[in-house]
């Protein structure tokens, strides 16, 4: 069995990595961050603090930042199918959450995709009149549906993510994203990613290190839930308050409820605690442990997939500071996850084509995708485009050119192991 697979605990300064300790979050205050190395008698933290790994698994139970009952009511919510009375759009892409993330269970991805939409001339992206490049797909009358039409010349797909177990993502200090993205400047060549910071919405003029999403949107599940009941259902809340105008048309008219629909805002707090409380993707332990499989991740880590795909990150320690409202609860705190991914943006040549939060230089790059729960999707990369692993792998170019090569400079045995290995996970 590998080390991965089990339970373990290490105790402080068992690394250079986990030695050191970001007790406050630089972008919250917006100050450089108080480090504070485990030897130091200052620490706040209790000398017994110990890393443990995350639970997995697709199990429909909660990790223990909630009870089983809240986290019942919040996956509820979550599937619950909005109507016109609740204020369901005018524009919306689902009737609720688990249209779009569900697969095995509720709060994972799925092959659902959303339209996003821009223009980009004199090197400038511009998104569509009225807001946001989103551009939903449906409306509760049908005199208000929106339509593209040539004159966006950015038009792109974008695929449904998982969501199971980004509590513990939301959990990581900018700070070691910020490592991560300096190593790989130092030593990796073209592999550059990406840090931005945007927005916590729940905080206003607090800004962290994005990691949700497919262009690294925001950093606080609370944000993602606001930004996504307004935009995938139209239900307007404390965070988004408007209704979306997508490509300019205003359905104002047609909408019955008052904002914010979400009055109480107990929609969205349900929904993002549902969300926090979930257990990380599980890999299938039995495939992970035959010969080749083991072969394959070692083959992973040699061509270097993993100077992008970071096989193992460690959460801020219990009581980190995250936003006024949210510290990192002990169930989210000093964990050891695999989600093989730097939560960093890329240009891997693939481009989607769109701005976000993250400035006009992010137009070509995104998120590398988390390959933890891979096994449970079908239809790969941002845009859903690549059908098959190795179409997946032989579609990055740019920052991972150089990996890629050697990736098909594999003999087809050992290209086999490492594609048995990304089954696994
Ligand atoms: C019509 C489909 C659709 C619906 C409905 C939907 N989403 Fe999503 N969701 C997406 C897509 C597509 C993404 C990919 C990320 C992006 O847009 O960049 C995503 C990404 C996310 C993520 C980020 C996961 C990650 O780590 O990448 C969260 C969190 C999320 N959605 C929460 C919600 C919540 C909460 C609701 C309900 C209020 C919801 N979504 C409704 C399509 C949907
Ligand atoms: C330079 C960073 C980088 C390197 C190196 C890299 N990847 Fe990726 N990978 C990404 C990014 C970014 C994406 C998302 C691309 C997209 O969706 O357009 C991605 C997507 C994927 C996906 C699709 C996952 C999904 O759910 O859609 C797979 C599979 C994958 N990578 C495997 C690999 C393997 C195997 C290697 C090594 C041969 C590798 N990657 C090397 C950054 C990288």
């Amino acid at each position: 069995m590998k080390i991965r697979k089990k339970l373990i605990l290490i105790t402080l300064g068992a690394t250079s990595v986990m030695s050191t300790f970001v007790l406050a979050d630089e972008s919250f205050n917006n100050s450089l961050p108080v480090v504070v190395d485990s030897t130091s008698s200052s620490t706040e933290l209790t000398p017994a603090a110990k890393f443990v790994e995350a639970l997995t698994g697709f199990d429909n139970i909660t990790n223990g930042y909630i009870s089983q009952d809240d986290f019942n009511t919040g996956k509820a919510l979550f599937e619950k199918r909005k109507s016109v009375g609740d204020g369901l759009g005018p524009f919306y892409n689902a009737e609720s959450c688990s249209d779009c993330h569900q697969g095995p269970v509720t709060g994972a991805g799925s092959q659902v995709s959303v339209l996003r939409a821009g223009s980009f001339n004199d090197g400038v992206f511009t998104p569509p009149p009225g807001g946001g490049s989103l551009v939903t797909d449906r409306t509760i009358d049908a005199n208000l549906q929106v339509h593209i039409d040539d004159s966006l010349n950015v038009r792109t797909l974008r695929m449904s993510t998982n969501a199971l177990g980004d509590g513990f993502v939301e959990a990581i200090a900018d700070q070691t994203l910020l490592d991560i993205a300096a190593s790989q400047a130092a030593t990796r060549g073209a592999i550059k990613g990406q840090a931005i910071l945007v927005p916590i919405l729940e905080a206003p003029g607090k800004t962290r290190v994005g990691r949700f999403g497919t262009k690294d949107q925001h950093a606080s599940l609370l944000s993602f839930s606001g930004d996504a009941s307004r935009n995938e259902l139209g239900i307007t809340n404390a965070l988004v308050s408007t209704e979306s105008t997508p490509n300019g048309v205003d359905g104002s008219q047609f909408d019955a409820v008052a904002e914010p629909e979400d009055i109480d805002s107990s929609f969205i707090n349900s929904i993002a605690d549902f969300m926090r409380a979930t257990k990380a993707p599980e890999p299938d332990h039995d495939l992970a442990n035959t010969p080749d499989a083991i072969a394959g991740e070692a083959l992973f880590d040699k061509v270097g997939c993993d100077s992008c795909h970071v096989e193992t990150i460690t959460t801020a320690p219990t009581g980190t500071v995250l936003s006024p409202t949210f510290k990192v609860p002990e169930a989210l705190g000093n964990k050891i996850i695999h989600p093989f991914s730097d939560f960093l943006l890329h240009d891997v040549g693939t481009n989607d084509g769109i701005v976000q939060n993250g400035g006009a230089e992010t137009r070509n790059k995104v998120r590398t995708s988390p390959l933890w729960g891979l096994r449970t999707h079908t239809r790969l990369l941002h845009d859903g485009s690549a059908l098959t692993l190795d179409e997946a792998i032989r579609a990055h170019s740019g920052e991972a050119s150089q990996v890629v090569k050697k990736y098909k400079a594999l003999s087809d045995n050992d290209e086999a192991k490492l594609l048995s290995f990304l089954k696994s996970l």
